[in-house]
């Protein structure tokens, strides 16, 4: 049978398997990596952690859709001081790199909890530009210019590998994606949830707290592939993690296909915490149908009609 090489790259970070474990559904990455085969990961991103500790929504928060979920959780975190405290004595132990995920209200913000993120021990730190879920409204990634703000100020605070983490519902992706990149990523997370809302016909009531969430699952896949594929091919020089509905190794596929070089999975681990041995024996399994040996030659290479 023939050897597939799993291995990737974002820029010169270097990556065993394309396979991350998204921010906030492997919770500190260290207590799942008790259960789960972490060593089938590329990297695992921890929950996003703020300045100081948000208490997050009320319940209900997530609830199931016929396709997918929705979840309204508000980024509930101990603050990043809490949060270094935890993860730092951890991280060196845990059997996959950890990577941190930053959240805050202005760019000041994110560069000081990134810059614990960094001091912590974590490989790269993701900025969330796209969490529905906050009080103040509009995301940092529906503006170029708010979003070029905190990457710069990110970027300027710690000398690891920052990935800006977009939402699907930003107007313009491509030209965020670009003020992004321009502002010193080095890699973008395409995507977050997007923006969903459910509710229940017999109490006429929104089935999460604060109405609105964020919609994640199967049903996303489309909606990020469109992102990866899009950005891709006008900027073809920034690395792209795919992020959205994966569930198998096809999906991976898709992703990487697409313009993706890595790809992110969240909500499947909800219901299947060790799903990384299946989706990654799914992977092989689709590059050797492919006749593919490396990660890097499928990367980009849809074609056009
Ligand atoms: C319960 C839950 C909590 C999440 N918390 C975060 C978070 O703290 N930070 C973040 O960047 N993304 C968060 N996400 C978004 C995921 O990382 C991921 O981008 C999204 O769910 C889409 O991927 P999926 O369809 O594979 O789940 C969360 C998603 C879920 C379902």
């Amino acid at each position: 049978m023939a050897h597939v090489s799993l291995s990737t790259s974002l820029g010169d970070l270097g990556l065993r398997t394309p396979l991350i474990a998204a921010s906030g559904t492997v919770g500190g990455v260290w207590e799942w990596a008790e259960i789960a085969d972490v060593s089938r990961y590329g990297a695992a991103v921890a929950k996003s952690a703020s300045p100081t500790p948000w208490a997050g929504r009320p319940a209900p928060r997530v609830a199931p859709t016929e396709v997918g979920m929705l979840n309204g959780i508000g980024i509930q975190n101990p603050g990043i001081e809490k949060w270094t405290g935890v993860m730092e004595p951890r991280i060196s132990g845990t059997a996959v790199p950890i990577w941190g995920s930053a959240v805050a209200g202005d760019a000041d913000g994110f560069a000081l909890v990134a810059k614990d993120l960094d001091s912590a021990g974590v490989t790269a730190v993701e900025v969330n530009l796209s969490c529905p879920n906050l009080e103040d409204g509009e995301m940092f990634s529906f503006s170029a210019s708010r979003s070029r703000q905190v990457i710069e100020s990110v970027s300027a605070a710690v000398g690891l590998p920052v990935g800006a983490k977009l939402s699907p519902n930003t107007p313009d992706i491509v030209g965020v994606a670009a003020a992004c990149a321009e502002a010193g990523a080095d890699f973008l997370v395409l995507t977050n949830t997007a923006l969903g809302f459910g509710l229940s016909i017999r109490d006429r009531m929104p089935l999460l707290s604060g109405g609105v969430g964020g919609y994640s699952g199967p049903g996303l896949k489309p909606i990020s592939l469109r992102c990866v594929y899009e950005v891709s091919r006008a900027l073809p020089g920034i690395p792209i993690v795919g992020c959205g509905g994966v569930v198998h190794g096809r999906d991976v596929v898709e992703y990487l296909v697409a313009g993706a070089s890595a790809v992110e999975a969240g909500t499947i681990h909800l219901a299947e915490p060790r799903a990384g041995s299946r989706i990654i024996r799914e992977l092989e399994r689709e590059m050797r149908r492919l006749g593919a040996e490396t990660v890097h030659e499928i990367v980009g290479t849809v074609g056009e009609w």
